[in-house]
């Protein structure tokens, strides 16, 4: 009723998806992360109630919304989301909401900002609403295009430094090759929180997950100098090691575990994605088009995800400052 006197403003952010060094990246280790062209979208207006995509909703009915609305000092708003990313995915949905719902409301309220404010105000909403988190999703959904976390100086160009509970995490700009990527969705729902938490436990109670969190920190080392060089097979191989030890840190799954080995037949390699436990897998592939029917005859869902993609933009409103 109340919201259409005022003017909308919009923003969208890309999804994306963790190349190498998830959970491990949470206690302060390497980790890769590519944007992809799928978006969501955000367009807030100002309303004397709080409605999401026209209903009206109680401010802690959408931890993530309610997050950053508090955080910026708002009750109500008029907020409409448009999504290609599907939420529990692992393609980096919650990412994708935090970074355009932030913009868009700097947007409306003609704020001085630059895209390290969207970064680092994003990862606090999501530290606040998972408990634990990294700030690899949120930088990436930020920055667009390829994003690596505490990488060798030399190999990307600095953007910000986060710091949360003793771990330091620096983002690096990196320039990525040209490359092609089956996403294969599980259709599992996936809750990131929970699984962070399962590693976290493990972590407390056995050192064999210091070493496997060690061990991954080195191969995404290895991983981030193999896309310097541009060598795919190399990459693919460390992509596949990256799996089996994330499997044995206890955050695959039969889904994951079933759709990875069968694209490897087709891929330089594959492995899960983001916090696993269903969610998705992504495949390093010359040959899409098989690695596609592969995944759909063994229950997944593909998707065919070009990379070197923008990062937040708006849609309509008031420009980012520079
Ligand atoms: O499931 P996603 O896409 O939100 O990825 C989570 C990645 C973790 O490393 C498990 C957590 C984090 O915040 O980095």
């Amino acid at each position: 009723m109340n919201d259409i006197t005022y003017k909308k403003f919009t923003a969208s952010s890309p999804g994306k998806f963790i190349l190498m060094g998830e959970h491990a990246v949470v206690y302060g280790k390497p980790a890769v992360a590519l944007a992809i062209n799928k978006r969501l979208t955000c367009t807030i207006g100002k309303s004397a109630e709080l409605t999401l995509n026209g209903s009206r909703i109680a401010l802690d009915s959408n931890s993530y919304v309610s997050s950053i609305l508090s955080a910026n000092n708002l009750a109500t708003a008029s907020i409409t989301i448009k999504s290609e990313l599907i939420p529990g995915s692992g393609l980096g949905s919650s990412g994708a909401l935090c970074t355009s719902l932030l913009t868009s409301i700097k947007s409306m309220f003609g704020k001085s900002y630059n895209k390290k404010d969207i970064a680092s105000e994003a990862f606090e909403a999501e530290y606040k609403v998972q408990g634990r988190a990294s700030p690899t999703d949120t930088s990436c959904c930020t920055f667009g295009n390829g994003i690596a976390v505490n990488c060798p100086k030399n190999l990307g160009k600095y953007l910000w430094t986060a710091s949360k509970n003793g771990n330091t995490w620096d983002i690096f700009d990196i320039s990525i090759p040209k490359m092609t990527f089956v996403i294969g969705y599980t259709g599992v729902e996936s809750l990131t929180a929970s699984l962070v938490d399962k590693v976290r436990k493990y972590r407390e109670q056995n050192s064999f997950a210091e070493n496997l969190i060690d061990e991954i920190g080195n191969i995404t080392m290895d991983g981030i100098r193999a896309l310097s060089k541009n060598d795919l097979e190399h990459l693919g191989r460390l992509m596949t090691q990256n799996h089996n030890l994330l499997s044995a840190l206890g955050v695959s799954c039969r889904e994951l575990d079933k759709l990875v080995d069968a694209s490897l037949v087709h891929s330089y390699g594959a492995k899960l994605t983001g916090s696993g436990g269903g969610g998705s897998m992504i495949a390093l592939t010359d040959e899409s088009s098989k690695v596609c029917q592969i995944i759909n005859l063994h229950g997944g869902i593909p998707l065919v995800v070009s990379t070197s993609v923008e990062g937040i933009r708006i849609e309509s409103g008031n420009p980012i400052p520079n």
